[in-house]
């Protein structure tokens, strides 16, 4: 077998590249300074895994939920998803309206494959994950619809430049991350409306990534599913809402059956089902009655980071706050891929790992990413002196 034949056109993201430097450097610099390093770029959840989580799963192999899953998603799953999004107001689905995959990025690679070769927008900045892998794996050709920021009205879309480009660029898809990696936004529900809208008036598929819809600090999260529509697909992922990422567990949902067929041959070939253990143990802690007490902790632990990054980092630096997910992303001003690099060095050297804004998207040079997901007691001082690094 020739190595090319193994390989694709898909990398390693920025992220990786950062988390490996700081890697090294961070012993280094905590033995030098007695100074915490600060991992600002990170995706990661800083709290552990609900103890009752880890129980279902436990309970799931002793029950003997072992063997291979049924396609597309064990009953009891599908069943105890369908009561969540019901009890959030999204009704009328039915099992072949859900799907179960390996957390969102398993959603997203499958919903992308179908639509191999097309043409898909989207807002950018964007989660670095779909430039690096998920489109060049799906073979997609991405159409850049870049946010604004402003300080004191946060980042905003023109629906007119929105329905432009569905329109001049021939798009098949259309791509929305509500609340938003990496900005923090949440679009309105008016917004999301909107762009359903806009996208229905061209023909465009709405593929919308809720991976963070339980972490909303400011405004309200609404869920595209709500609307009728057999052209909107939603995905889905317990790893961010949970504290779950390391369980690769998700689902797909839409409207459209046939598409739920399709993404299930998919699913099928790839992995034959996420793990019969792991779709139990969720489908129990779903209805746990441990959990709403665990999410509403969690949120309030995250909101708090929200915060108390916003309240220490420079005014000067006019950061937009997050209204939701766990990012803040900041104009520094960089203007060459040279000065991103260096710049991206010197914070590492400063104790400090942050993401460069071209992960997000090519026009974002000048920003960097930062994640409050995993700091609590450094977040503070982190902001302190990221600030203290690029204002001057
Ligand atoms: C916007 C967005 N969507 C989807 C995912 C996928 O997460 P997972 O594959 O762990 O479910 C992530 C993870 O960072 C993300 O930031």
């Amino acid at each position: 077998v020739q190595a090319s034949t193994l390989s694709f056109n898909v990398g390693l993201s920025k992220i990786a590249e950062v988390s490996e430097r700081a890697r090294v450097l961070a012993p280094k610099f905590e033995k030098s300074t007695g100074k915490p390093f600060i991992y600002f770029q990170r995706g990661e959840v800083g709290v552990a895994t609900p103890p009752f989580l880890s129980e279902c799963f436990k309970k799931a192999i002793e029950k003997g939920c072992t063997k291979y899953p049924r396609l597309g998603g064990e009953v009891a799953y599908l069943d105890a998803v369908l009561a969540d999004l019901a009890a959030s107001g999204i009704t009328g689905l039915r099992r072949e309206h859900v799907m179960a995959c390996h957390g969102g990025q398993e959603g997203l690679e499958l919903v992308f494959s179908l639509f191999r070769g097309k043409r898909c927008a989207g807002f950018t900045p964007a989660w670095s994950c779909l430039f690096d892998n998920i489109f060049p794996y799906a073979d997609i050709d991405f159409v850049s619809v870049p946010l604004q920021a402003d300080a004191e009205k946060g980042w905003a879309f023109s629906p007119a430049e929105l329905s432009r480009t569905l329109a001049a660029e021939r798009v098949d898809v259309f791509y929305l991350n509500s609340p938003h990696n990496p900005t923090g936004t949440v679009f309105s529900p008016e917004e999301v409306r909107q762009i359903a809208e806009i996208c229905a008036s061209h023909g465009v598929t709405l593929v919308c990534d809720e991976a963070y819809r339980d972490l909303v600090y400011v405004g309200e999260h609404f869920s595209p599913l709500a609307l009728e529509s057999d052209h909107i697909v939603s995905i889905n992922t317990f790893s961010k809402t949970m504290a779950a990422t390391g369980f690769r567990i998700g689902y797909v949902a839409c409207r459209n059956p046939q598409l739920i067929q399709e993404l299930m041959l998919g699913n099928y070939t790839q992995t034959a089902g996420v793990s019969s253990p792991t779709q139990h143990a969720f489908a129990e802690a779903l209805r746990h009655p441990d959990l709403p007490a665990w999410k509403k902790a969690y949120h309030a632990d995250m909101r708090q980071r929200a915060e108390t990054l916003t309240r220490n980092l420079d005014p000067r630096l006019g950061a937009v706050s997050p209204q939701g997910a766990f990012y803040s992303f900041i104009n520094v001003g960089l203007e060459s891929a040279e000065a991103e690099a260096a710049a991206v060095e010197r914070l590492l050297e400063k104790g400090i790992a942050v993401v460069p804004g071209s992960a997000f998207g090519r026009e974002f040079m000048g920003y960097v990413r930062l994640s409050f997901s995993t700091l609590r007691e450094t977040l503070a001082e982190g902001a302190k002196r990221f600030s203290d690094a690029v204002v001057n």
